[in-house]
């Protein structure tokens, strides 16, 4: 297959495939084309048994700059229902094979929600993430304020989607957003090691451990709260609870029977 705004290598290292953004003077804003493209590469490399990881990267200026702003700009709400670009993303994430990205410059809006949509990040020293929509008067699309959320939780979360501030790949590190951090001539090194290590392994176990993972992601926050509640709800019917709140009332310490 042909691509314009990607470049596809399917052995970089043995039975690993790599995929480059290849829009450098656009600092590699996802148009609509380039994220089809993606995926249409995607689907290959998962269907070809001579591989078992991919990596996904950018240049050393950018990962990707966000989803292309000039190609959004003009359209309205019913052409952006209309072309549903997110459906390509929902696509890629179904890819069974692990997907790491190396990461170095820029990871800014869909190119932060981009290296979240794989499954482990190796960053440069110069990586900055950030979802800066809020600054052009949107908010992320891509699932950052889902993802982001799960990742660095919510107060930091709030911090990027609503300031729009950039984080360091020291911060990123920090906050769970990365998995290691290295000089910037050996980022793309690093993340191709780690997938080959992780070729190593059974695919067939690797795709399960990967969908188990990912199903962690699936339970509703609200679906959560409910479980929470109603255990809430059940502890008063325990003597323990009884209890405790009485001891609380009467200034005094709980005996607790385990009842
Ligand atoms: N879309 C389209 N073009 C972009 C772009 C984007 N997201 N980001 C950068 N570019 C283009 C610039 O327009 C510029 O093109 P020209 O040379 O033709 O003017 C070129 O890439 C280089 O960029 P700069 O000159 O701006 O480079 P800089 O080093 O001064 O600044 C930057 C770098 C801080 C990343 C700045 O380019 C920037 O702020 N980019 C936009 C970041 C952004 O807002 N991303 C979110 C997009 S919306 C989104 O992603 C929605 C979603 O959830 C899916």
């Amino acid at each position: 297959m042909s691509y314009e705004f990607i470049l596809v290598d399917a052995q970089v290292a043995p039975f690993v495939a790599k995929i480059q953004l290849n829009r450098p003077k656009e600092l590699n804003a996802l148009n609509l084309q380039l994220m089809g493209e993606i995926r249409d590469a995607l689907l290959a490399l998962d269907a070809d048994d001579a591989v078992r990881a991919i990596v996904i990267t950018g240049n050393e200026r950018a990962f990707a700059a966000g989803a292309d702003i000039k190609q959004m700009a003009g359209r309205t709400a019913i052409d952006m229902l209309k072309i549903d670009q997110f459906s390509t993303w929902d696509s890629i994430r179904k890819t069974k094979k692990p997907i790491i990205a190396a990461v170095s410059g820029f990871a800014l809006g869909g190119g932060c929600e981009l290296c979240m949509l794989c499954d482990m990040i190796v960053a440069s020293e110069t990586a900055q993430f950030g979802q800066p929509e809020i600054n052009i008067g949107v908010m992320p699309g891509a699932g950052g304020t889902q993802r982001l959320t799960r990742a660095v939780g919510k107060v930091r979360a709030m911090e990027m989607v609503l300031t729009g501030k950039f984080i360091s790949a020291e911060e990123a590190k920090a906050a769970g957003l990365v998995n290691k951090i290295v000089p910037v001539e050996l980022y793309l090194d690093e993340a191709i090691k780690l997938a080959s290590e992780i070729a190593g392994k059974s695919p067939i176990a690797v795709q399960m451990a990967k969908e188990s993972v990912l199903k962690a992601f699936d339970t509703h926050l609200q679906e959560g709260l409910f479980f929470e509640r109603k255990n809430f709800y059940m502890l008063f019917a325990t003597e323990d609870q009884k209890e405790g709140m009485a001891a609380f009332v009467e200034k005094r310490k709980p005996d607790f029977k385990g009842q």
